[in-house]
């Protein structure tokens, strides 16, 4: 369409159009790297503005002003997220935040609560029947415009059209300001969190399945993240935002969004924030499905997803599973943004559950980032009632449904280690946990993952396998419970009757992860795993380590034992041991069976009443065999 010949009248400066806001106006500002950065410089640079409220999410332009103190007696800001540009702004009082949903604020314009007198827009030219297009930010600028009472867009070919709501007839605005220039662009700093980011990445690919839905949220690692879910299969977009962090998965096919329930084979965003290739790569691309805030980030659409998982970032974490994501303390730092709104979608959503994510410490690792209570003046946006996993670079933390007693470990045991014994103590305190407890390993336990395993058994069920963690009391605890008496009795010697914190706690206390260890068989029940299976060694006498397992009765003679033994003894080896010895119930056939296949020529040390003691040594690997041996 030829804007000059169907309306020539709208077509104005940028000067001529701003002259048309009247003082004291309320200003919405199109969000982010959408925002018509021509039109905010001449608003400003018009000195008859006097007494202007300006409502926006993401600022980035105006950030060059708000050090100047003509500027902040002109216009005052509300805005709904603090950017990265604004946020010395936000710490010096220079701008204002409002805290909300952003699956809600679109409803403040259309209800009125915030009245907007102009919108300042940016769009793309219009096509042949006169649609221009929001291009990278729908989010709440849709509501923002048409709640406005005069819109004034800034038409620049450089803003990509995008399928979807996306679409302004150049009749629903009243000043076009045709003004080419490159978009904002916003690159999070891909390297800052490096190898914590790999870490964190190597355990949240742990939890995320193949055909998964994902919505990751605004920050740098929540993106940075992404790189580390590349060997997975078909996973789909259901998010606010998108960034460059998209674009190898989209490239490589590991987003096909072919598994999405809902709108599948496409990814469903409202924003996008990046680079310039960024905004080439959704231009015109029907891949991309754009709608607006109050639809992408409202809980019920977000639950139409089967198996959503969203994973977020935060700035601290409370022993109890407090969020705080929005504050440092007393200083705004970013806003509620849409971390509310999917962790609820995903609870909601079948198969769906959140991850938290964020490194175990802050300033140069000075102070713990899972702390004993919130920093004085910090916000709790995401309840404890919310949070499903935290995953720091020590680990997962299941948090959903457990006791204030249970996240503690759970929460202790992936901060840093050198805060654990600090929390836990805090913790005995509080009463938030027994006055026994022991602090969780203060060793960074990621060579722990090199013995996480899966193992297929002979009825083609697959079990997982993995050591024995502190936060496992309960499930440790219900194990024991389930077991029949033989069993026990073949285990312990004795018909043993209660596994009470004290119990397990003597067991775990000798678990080192060297020199004693456990490994544990666990089986996926619903939501939940349970285990089936515990294989133990100790230190014994000189380099011998005592070996002892338990099956559950329904899962015995599929082979666990035999699959067990072999891990042990690989991880006993590691740790300088030569073999294995046993105490064994000259009837508990099965086990001696179990020892013998593996080690046929065991060695029977004692045999006095109903038990025997075998010798089991290690055959050295082929590999630790010298030359001339
Ligand atoms: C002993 C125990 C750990 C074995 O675990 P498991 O996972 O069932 O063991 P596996 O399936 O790997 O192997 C069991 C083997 O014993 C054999 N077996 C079972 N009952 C047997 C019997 N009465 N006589 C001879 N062999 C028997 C099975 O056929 C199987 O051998 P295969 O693999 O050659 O077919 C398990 O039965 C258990 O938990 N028992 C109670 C606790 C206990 O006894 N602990 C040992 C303390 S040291």
């Amino acid at each position: 369409m030829n804007l000059y010949e169907y309306c020539p009248k709208k077509i104005t400066t940028a000067d001529d159009a701003v002259s048309k806001i009247k003082r004291g106006s309320r200003i919405f500002v199109g969000t982010g790297c959408g925002e018509p950065q021509h039109l905010i410089r001449f608003m400003v640079k018009d000195m008859s503005l006097q007494d202007i409220m300006v409502y926006q999410m993401l600022s980035f332009t105006l950030a060059d002003f708000v050090d100047d103190p003509s500027f902040l007696r002109r216009f005052s800001l509300k805005l709904f997220f603090i950017s990265k540009e604004m946020r010395k702004a936000a710490f010096e009082g220079k701008i204002d935040y409002i805290p909300a949903y952003l699956s809600q604020i679109p409803k403040m314009f259309y209800s009125h609560r915030i009245g907007i007198d102009v919108a300042l827009i940016q769009v793309s030219p219009p096509d042949k029947f006169g649609y221009c297009s929001l291009g990278v930010s729908i989010d709440i600028t849709r509501a923002g415009m048409s709640n406005a009472k005069m819109v004034i867009a800034q038409v620049n070919a450089n803003m990509p059209r995008t399928w979807g709501d996306s679409f302004v007839h150049v009749d629903e605005i009243d000043w076009l300001v045709l003004q080419d220039e490159p978009l904002v662009e916003s690159l999070p700093i891909l390297t800052r969190y490096n190898e914590i980011a790999r870490r964190i990445g190597h355990y949240v690919s742990q939890i995320v399945d193949d055909g998964a839905t994902l919505q990751i949220g605004f920050g740098t690692l929540p993106n940075v993240i992404l790189q580390f879910l590349d060997g997975k299969k078909d996973l789909g977009i259901h998010t606010q935002l998108i960034t460059d962090s998209f674009i190898p998965l989209l490239e490589k096919k590991v987003i096909t969004n072919k598994k999405k329930n809902h709108i599948p084979g496409r990814v469903v965003a409202s924003l996008c924030m990046g680079s310039e290739a960024l905004y080439r790569y959704v231009d015109n691309n029907p891949m991309f499905y754009f709608r607006s805030s109050e639809y992408v980030n409202d809980p019920t659409i977000i639950a139409k997803n089967d198996n959503l998982v969203s994973i977020s970032s935060a700035l601290e974490v409370d022993l109890t599973g407090q969020v705080c994501s929005d504050s440092v303390g007393y200083l705004f730092y970013s806003g509620i943004g849409d971390q509310v709104d999917f962790l609820r979608g995903s609870a909601m959503s079948n198969g769906g559950f959140s991850i938290v994510a964020l490194p175990s410490t802050a300033q140069n690792g000075k102070v713990s980032r899972i702390v004993p209570h919130l920093s004085e003046g910090a916000g709790v946006a995401t309840t404890r009632g919310d949070v499903n996993f935290v995953v720091t670079e020590y680990g997962i933390a299941e948090l959903q449904g457990k006791s204030i007693y249970q996240r503690v470990m759970e929460l202790a045991q992936i901060s840093h280690p050198k805060f654990r014994d600090e929390l836990v103590q805090f913790a005995k305190k509080r009463h938030y946990i027994f006055g026994d407890q022991l602090t969780p390993s203060q060793d960074d336990l990621m060579f722990l993952e090199n013995y996480k395993t899966t193992y297929q058994l002979k009825n083609g069920k697959t079990i997982e396998f993995r050591p024995l963690l502190p936060s496992d009391e309960f499930n440790y605890r219900n194990f024991f419970y389930s077991l029949q008496d033989q069993t026990i009795y073949f285990r312990f010697f004795y018909r043993m009757k209660t596994f009470s914190h004290e119990v397990v706690q003597k067991h775990w206390a000798s678990v080192d992860y060297r020199k004693n260890m456990s490994i544990i068989g666990l089986v996926q029940r619903g939501g939940y795993k349970e285990i089936i299976a515990i294989g133990s060694y100790a230190e014994s006498e000189s380099d011998l380590a005592e070996i002892a397992f338990v099956v559950r009765e329904d899962q015995q003679n599929l082979g666990i034992s035999s699959y067990l033994i072999n891990q042990l003894e690989t991880i006993a080896m590691e740790n300088h041991y030569t073999g294995f010895t046993a105490t064994v119930l000259k009837e508990n056939f099965a086990m001696l069976h179990v020892f013998k296949k593996k080690y046929p020529d065991l060695k029977i040390t004692t045999s006095s009443g109903s038990e025997v003691v075998l010798i089991m040594m290690f055959k050295a690997k082929e590999a630790d065999i010298p030359d001339n041996a």
